[in-house]
């Protein structure tokens, strides 16, 4: 089933231009993928949510947007020249690299048994040059967080907003790692988008903050319509916390992977389908395994770690002054760290849903009943996203398209409407066929003008997840359509 879906989802994202492969026409660029005019409405949905009840719903965090080049040293105070890297092995004959971690044998290559070298650190930060020459002195990186941007900005928002503890940042953006097992759509990949909220609190409240995080970022993707059994909180073990971190819980959706054979482990993965010598068995064990738990969102206890290594790198006093104890201190971090394209992902999965539905020729509002004119499925496809993550609000929809004083008084409606609301104009299909498209995109509401309509100057609108249908006055549709949207 899971698996099914998983293919269920890929094809409706490019079918519906939700997601495509990147730079497909030449054959793609693997593990990198373009949003298209549905996906980018999704994508900026999630953002604006997480904005709004990250920085304008409350009192105590800034907004920010860093640059995505920095200084080299901030990537040497931040550990990560040191710390981000993963032990890789490069096999002599085929000379594909791989994690040495996921090897089963460390001296043969998985792929053609050729010899591996011994395993060496490979940095995942992407390198480029500034400037004209490619020499080190231009060396810079693709920030592999957006967290840094928010620590090196520490002491312009103290002089600038003048901030009591606890205060926050928050930023959204897009971050860079050169992944060696990208995959699972747009669950790992090498360009991706992170929002993230970096909480300056005084250490002794760390604790008790970091549990206030956990659970308001779990709660924001519930009020988002995640399912709650597909949720969860995971605290990390002490062995699998980064560098940085004293504690960590991560929030993690149940993803319906299924299509890879790539096992999930903290950090990267593993694909049993590139080892030659595993059996069906193992093949078919790694498929159910691939079902499942994930990380979304990390929330961590970074401490004192980061202002502290760039006030030594940087020679920069990065201590808040407290004014009711007259002393200075480093506060302690909380970060919690979500990725964009997870969340789409996720979000996406959890409202995706077949119904059987039985087709009426007219309109009818008994339970579960749809308008099947022109359709012969009676399974419908739809997207129960949340009002205010779905791309499209609302749908004109003309019944007869051969009935010119029919098509302008839709046109005339959608172009009224879209002063208010994300709305669409589609006569290009019968209305059964129009609902189910709509249904499959997410559309909340459907607005039918129909022959009656010239007289009575009234419309049906169809509601997305009931399929139950109002008779509207065209005086009134504005007002009826904004407070269902707002309620
Ligand atoms: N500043 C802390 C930090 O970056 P992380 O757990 O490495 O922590 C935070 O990343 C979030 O960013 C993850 O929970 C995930 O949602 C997203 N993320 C990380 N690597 C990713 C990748 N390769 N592809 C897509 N999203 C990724």
């Amino acid at each position: 089933m899971n698996e099914n879906l998983m293919n269920k989802i890929l094809s409706l994202c490019k079918r519906r231009g939700f997601i495509f492969q990147s730079s497909e026409i030449y054959g793609g660029l693997s593990n990198t993928w373009d949003y298209g005019p549905f996906g980018v409405e999704l994508k900026n949905n999630v953002k604006n949510a997480w904005w709004k009840a990250n920085v304008y719903e409350r009192d105590d965090i800034f907004g920010m947007d860093a640059a995505i080049l920095m200084h080299p040293k901030v990537w040497q105070a931040s550990g990560h020249i040191d710390n981000f890297y993963d032990l890789k092995s490069d096999c002599k004959s085929c000379k594909k690299r791989f994690k040495a971690a996921d090897l089963k044998d460390p001296k043969r290559c998985p792929e053609c048994k050729g010899e591996l070298t011994e395993a060496r650190p490979f940095n995942l930060m992407f390198k480029t040059h500034q400037g004209p020459v490619e020499d080190e002195a231009g060396l810079i990186y693709l920030r592999p967080e957006t967290a840094q941007g928010m620590f090196v900005n520490f002491l312009n928002i103290l002089d600038s907003k003048h901030p009591k503890l606890p205060f926050g940042l928050a930023q959204i953006g897009k971050a860079f790692r050169n992944e060696v097992t990208p995959g699972n759509f747009t669950f790992r990949t090498r360009e991706f988008e992170q929002m993230e909220i970096e909480y300056f609190v005084k250490p002794g409240e760390a604790d008790k903050k970091l549990e206030e995080w956990i659970d308001y970022r779990f709660n924001w993707y519930l009020n988002l319509g995640i399912k709650k059994e597909n949720l969860r909180k995971r605290p990390h073990t002490k062995d699998e916390l980064a560098h940085y971190a004293r504690a960590c819980t991560d929030i993690e959706y149940n993803f319906p992977f299924g299509t890879s054979t790539s096992l999930e482990c903290h950090g990267g993965s593993f694909d049993v389908a590139q080892d030659a010598s595993a059996k069906d068995a193992e093949l078919a064990e790694a498929r159910s395994r691939t079902i499942g738990w994930s990380e979304l969102e990390g929330i961590a206890n970074r401490a004192d770690f980061d202002l502290k290594q760039h006030a030594l790198v940087s020679g920069k006093d990065l201590q808040y002054f407290d004014d009711a104890t007259k002393e200075k201190l480093y506060p302690y971090i909380i970060e919690p760290s979500g990725g964009v394209d997870r969340s789409v992902l996720a979000f996406l999965a959890d409202a995706y849903s077949e119904e059987k539905v039985n087709p009426v020729r007219n309109r009818s509002n008994k339970p579960g009943s749809d308008i099947s004119n022109g359709v012969k499925d009676d399974i419908r496809v739809v997207l129960k996203l949340h009002k205010d993550l779905t791309p499209i609000k609302v749908a004109v929809l003309p019944l007869l398209k051969n009935r010119p004083e029919i098509v302008e008084l839709a046109k005339k409606i959608a172009r009224d409407l879209k002063k208010c609301f994300i709305t669409v104009y589609d006569d290009t299909a019968s209305i059964g066929k129009l609902y189910r498209r709509q249904d499959e995109v997410g559309t909340l509401y459907c607005v039918t003008v129909d022959v009656q309509s010239l007289e009575d100057k009234q419309v049906t609108v169809r509601d997305r997840d009931t399929m139950l249908q109002d008779r509207v006055g065209i005086d009134n549709l504005k007002k009826y359509l904004w407070e269902k949207l707002n309620n």
